[in-house]
């Protein structure tokens, strides 16, 4: 064999990873192997790997005649839109995917490669978890990957799909990471499977309804995106990572677009029912005042009563957080809560300014929040927003109401610009509430309570359920017209291009966890 031969043949070795069943195996389960799925992640061509030759040490259980090059996982780096990104992807064809020693050493290298170059790390998971036949060695892998991923958190964007198995301890390092993608079908995630949940809970349930896509878009909020299959995956996380930098001490890509910065939209100024009670769709407002209408909507599926995600305003990629009165009337509840906190903290680190749209009526009244902690959980997203230093613009549509009222970007938590469209409400309550309070008495005393309680309701929202009076405090910067909404936040923006702020010298925060 001449020395182009022999590398011909590891090559060869590697790339065809546990064997052409295998791989055909892998097809039929609806998945694309490891390679296939690095392919398709990056611009055409521009994927480098790594490591490929790597191979196990273990000696155990006849390991030593089961030999793979590469070890059960592709590492390297290519280009996404022309930036360098670092990416490893499990090969569920090579013993199962499961984490060796060797296979962990990969994922750290690449891990370490995109922190010292300050760019994203994107993690392809397919896999059975620990390597069952190296033990300890396997589970310190892991260890080493979770340090890593906590480490990188704030320096470097860090996105995980789940394509395929990913369970016990191994969800940790999608859990740390700031974005968790799943395919529908073909992906579940869970810290105990079924068979042991059965043994201690007697609990049945299947792979699908305890750890599938749409429980934890739905029900747990561990994952951010649900898509259809792998293309829809990949295609995915190249759109999510146009919204942001490499690091956080870029700046976020720009992007050019035909929209007009002063295209003016009439149907916001009916976008506000008359009635306080009438709901709308914040998504409508979103989406008028989006370049292009382009929203990219970030856990679409969990806390609905928040809306969170990411869009372009004259170019510059912005987060964009906004009460849904669609849902819950727009009330912050716990699940709400921490949504909210976790997305503003993401473009707080990586310098992605945010625009909060507002109409919210309080947070939620009842027993379940409160004993579930909302006092806890509400402080986190009051904390992220207060601590947060990018850009902050906030417009309030239409309630504004007590304590969500400090919480939501106010002026008085450092927000750079707040507007507030004329049907803007802001008050320590709403106008029912507020007059059984103040004239409870007068009321039961009153000849025709309700006639009175009408006439108190009405002089109360008279005076307070308008913007005006946070206008002349200078709470709000300014009453805007909402079909100026677009171009009013496009010129915020510009005008805090410059925007440098800090918070004092600290090794790190307490947020209420
Ligand atoms: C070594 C493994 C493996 C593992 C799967 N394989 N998991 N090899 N270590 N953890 C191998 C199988 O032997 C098989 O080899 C091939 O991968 C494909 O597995 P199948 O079972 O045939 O596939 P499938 O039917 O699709 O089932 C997939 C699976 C199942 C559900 C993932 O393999 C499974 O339950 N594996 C064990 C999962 C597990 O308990 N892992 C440890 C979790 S604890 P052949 O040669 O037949 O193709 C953990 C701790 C992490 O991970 C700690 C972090 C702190």
């Amino acid at each position: 064999m001449t020395p182009f031969e022999r590398l011909a043949e590891k090559e060869r070795l590697a790339e065809v990873g546990g064997g052409e069943q295998r791989l055909a195996r892998q097809h039929e389960a609806g998945k694309l192997t490891a390679r296939e799925r690095m392919e398709l992640l990056f611009d055409p061509g521009t994927f480098e790997e790594v490591d490929k030759l790597v191979t196990h040490r273990c000696r155990d259980f006849g390991m030593d005649q089961h030999v793979i090059p590469g070890d059960g996982v592709v590492t390297g780096h290519g280009r996404v839109d022309g930036r360098v990104v670092y990416a490893f992807a499990q090969d569920f064809t090579v013993f199962g995917g499961s984490l060796s020693e060797t296979n962990a050493a990969k994922i750290c290298k690449v891990m370490d490669m995109a922190a010292r170059t300050g760019s994203a790390i994107v993690g392809l998971n397919d896999s059975g978890g620990a390597r069952i036949q190296e033990g300890v060695v396997s589970l310190g892998g892991y260890a080493d990957i979770f340090l890593r991923n906590t480490l990188a958190s704030g320096v470097v964007p860090q996105i995980s799909a789940i394509m395929g198995p990913c369970a016990g301890g191994a969800v940790y390092s999608p859990a740390i990471t700031d974005f968790t993608i799943m395919v529908r079908e073909t992906s579940y995630m869970f810290v105990t499977g079924p068979d042991v949940i059965k043994t201690v809970t007697h609990e049945d349930v299947s792979k699908e309804a305890l750890g599938g896509a749409m429980t934890h878009n739905e029900k747990s909020g561990v994952a951010h995106f649900a898509v259809d299959d792998d293309h829809e995956c990949l295609a995915l996380i190249r759109e999510l990572l146009s919204f942001m930098p490499g690091n956080n001490l870029d700046d976020p890509p720009r992007k050019s677009s035909d929209d007009p910065a002063d295209r003016e939209n009439e149907s916001l100024d009916g976008l506000v029912p008359a009635s306080p009670h009438q709901p709308y769709d914040m998504l409508d407002l979103i989406q008028t005042v989006a370049d292009d209408g382009f929203f990219l909507e970030v856990h679409q599926h969990f806390a609905k009563n928040i809306v969170v995600g990411f869009a372009r305003l004259g170019g510059r990629p912005v987060g964009i957080v906004a009460n849904q009165p669609a849902f819950l009337a727009g009330t912050l509840d716990i699940d709400a809560s921490v949504k909210g906190a976790r997305f503003v903290r993401f473009c707080d680190a990586f310098n992605i300014p945010l625009v909060t749209f507002e109409d919210v009526p309080g947070f939620l009244p009842g027993t379940v929040q409160e004993y579930g902690g909302i006092i806890r959980h509400g402080a986190k997203l009051l904390y992220a927003f207060a601590e947060a230093t990018v850009p902050k613009v906030t417009v309030i549509t239409r309630k504004a109401y007590g304590g969500a009222y400090c919480v939501m970007a106010s002026k008085h938590i450092r927000t750079d610009f707040n507007y507030a469209w004329p049907t803007a409400e802001i008050a320590v309550m709403g106008a029912e509430g507020a007059v059984n309070i103040l004239y409870k008495r007068e009321i039961e005393k009153a000849a025709d309570p309700a006639a009175m309680r009408a006439q108190k309701v009405a002089e109360f929202r008279e005076k307070f359920a308008n913007p005006y009076i946070a206008a002349e405090k200078g709470f709000v910067d300014e009453v805007i017209r909402p079909r100026a909404t677009r171009t009013k936040l496009i010129q915020a923006l510009a005008t805090l291009d410059g925007k440098r702020d800090r918070n004092p010298p600290k090794k790190h925060g307490n947020i209420p966890l």
